[in-house]
């Protein structure tokens, strides 16, 4: 049989065909149009992402047997607020992960709530990106959308709801809505009563790898698909990336580089550190997992080569860069303010330490560094809980770079674990369609089946040194600069 996997990106969706043996058939990608109104603001419209979803089946279908899929499932960008009528009808564009525009809603919840209480609720406290502040921004600034909604809405679940009628979302992804109770894996009624809403407008929540329904007969016909074709709940990316990577079972580490960058730590238990400082959330396995979350990875690198340099050649800029750990310009990946850990929707991206013989290649060096820099912030923390991994798999846009690669390696300090394919959101998805459908008996089965390691990075331990010291001043530049950054906000 063949499996659909739908990552719905934050640029792209990204179609990925697999069949029941984990064989990549076939690969697409679609973009659409990202839009930031204000700045710091980011939206996008969710027709787009179902137009482009659509077609970008049919192209994924070309030349394999339709009469063979079995399932279909997503990966879907994370936190994005999606307000749908009572007709159905979308209310306002989608506010997504990377928005900062609930600076006050987020300050509110934890400050006025408190982190206490909401940690206690939903086992995280409150980061402008997520849903919860978003919608508290829609009541205080848009009251008469507020009025109209009846369904509340994560980006892939819209999808999931076109194509099969179902108003569904799932444990992991719903984690990041701040109204849900990740210990318990149901909603917290508590969080709902705090931001006016009732349980009833949120979606019908399953576990990643359950069956929420087949396509709705008009779209099984328009896609050339089967009306029995089983439809899987699916994943936020990040426990899709997981599950693409095999990051399953206990104490495995997983770095995505897409638009954003995170550290994602599995574990069997449920557990929330102290400070709230990474996320807590279940996973897409029946578990749980912790993770950190940069709003900038890879999209700091495309800023630079596509958008400031203008070039396409991300690997000939690469081959010019020599002096690993000992480079002198230092970047703050902050283009979009910060989640993890810094929280600060107000952070904004700084070059550091430039002289009359810095050249381009300092500059892209320092831009990759400092990604791994803000990622290796994150993994402190959880080094800090006693979480210590050896080794990470790795995977989005950003790990295709054998010099990012082994960057992150030598500044984490970690053997980084390369796979057959990066595609983990995507493959994650097509995995839970199959899991759906009774192919494996579990996420960890054919994640154990599937998923090859094909090289693995060692940190080399004289790099390493030079980058500890590296990192040590790193860490000082984002406190020097955080008051400034408020002042300059507050303009
Ligand atoms: C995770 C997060 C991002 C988005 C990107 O918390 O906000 O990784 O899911 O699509």
């Amino acid at each position: 049989m063949l499996y659909i996997g739908i990552d719905l990106g934050t640029s792209a969706v990204k179609l990925l065909l697999m069949d029941g043996g984990g064989k990549i058939v076939n690969i697409v990608s679609r973009e659409y149009p990202l839009y930031f109104p204000k700045p710091g603001w980011s939206e996008q419209n969710p027709e787009d992402w179902y137009e482009q979803t659509v077609e970008g089946i049919c192209e994924l279908l070309q030349g394999s047997d339709k009469s063979q899929v079995a399932g279909i499932s997503f990966g879907g960008q994370m936190h994005g607020l999606v307000i749908l009528d009572e007709k159905d009808q979308v209310i306002r564009p989608a506010i997504l992960w990377n928005d900062g525009r609930t600076g006050k809603e987020t300050e509110y919840l934890n400050q006025c709530v408190g982190k206490e209480k909401l940690s206690q609720y939903t086992a995280n406290i409150a980061f402008a990106g997520f849903t919860a502040p978003k919608l508290l921004w829609v009541r205080e600034n848009e009251p008469e959308n507020f009025a109209r909604i009846s369904k509340i809405m994560l980006p892939k679940d819209y999808i999931a709801y076109r194509l099969t009628g179902v108003h569904c979302t799932d444990v992991s992804d719903a984690s990041g809505m701040l109204l849900f109770d990740v210990k318990n894996r149901r909603w917290s009624q508590e969080m709902c009563d705090l931001c006016g809403v009732k349980v009833s407008q949120l979606a019908k929540c399953y576990e990643s790898y359950e069956k929420v329904g087949t396509l709705l007969p008009q779209v099984a016909e328009k896609l050339g698909l089967r009306d029995t074709v089983a439809v899987a709940a699916g994943a936020g990316d990040n426990a899709a990336a997981a599950v693409g990577t095999g990051t399953v079972g206990d104490g495995m580490c997983n770095i995505s580089l897409g638009t954003s960058g995170t550290i994602f730590i599995s574990s069997r238990q449920f557990c929330v550190d102290a400070n709230n400082a990474l996320h807590s959330f279940a996973h897409a396995d029946g578990s749980y997992h912790l993770m950190g979350c940069m709003l900038s990875a890879a999209s700091c690198n495309k800023w630079w080569m596509d958008g400031i340099i203008g070039t396409k050649d991300y690997a000939g800029e690469q081959e010019q860069i020599k002096n690993l750990g000992e480079g002198r310009v230092f970047f703050l990946p902050y283009l979009m303010g910060e989640r993890s850990p810094h929280n600060d929707p107000n952070a904004r991206a700084v070059f550091w330490g430039m002289s009359m013989d810095t050249t381009r290649a300092d500059m892209t060096q320092a831009v990759l560094e400092g990604v791994a820099f803000a990622l290796r912030d994150s993994l402190e923390v959880a080094r800090s809980l006693g979480i210590a991994p050896e080794r990470t798999r790795i995977c989005g846009g950003g790990a295709k770079s054998p010099l990012w690669r082994r960057i992150i390696a030598n500044v984490l300090n970690l053997k980084v674990d390369v796979l057959e394919s990066e595609e983990g959101p995507a493959m994650g998805a097509a995995m839970l369609a199959a899991v759906s459908c009774g192919e494996y008996s579990d996420v960890k089965e054919i994640a154990g089946k599937v998923v090859k390691v094909v090289e693995t990075v060692e940190p080399d331990p004289v790099l390493v040194e030079k980058y500890e010291k590296r990192y040590a001043q790193f860490k000082k530049l984002y406190p020097a600069c955080r008051p400034l950054f408020a002042e300059m906000a507050s303009e």
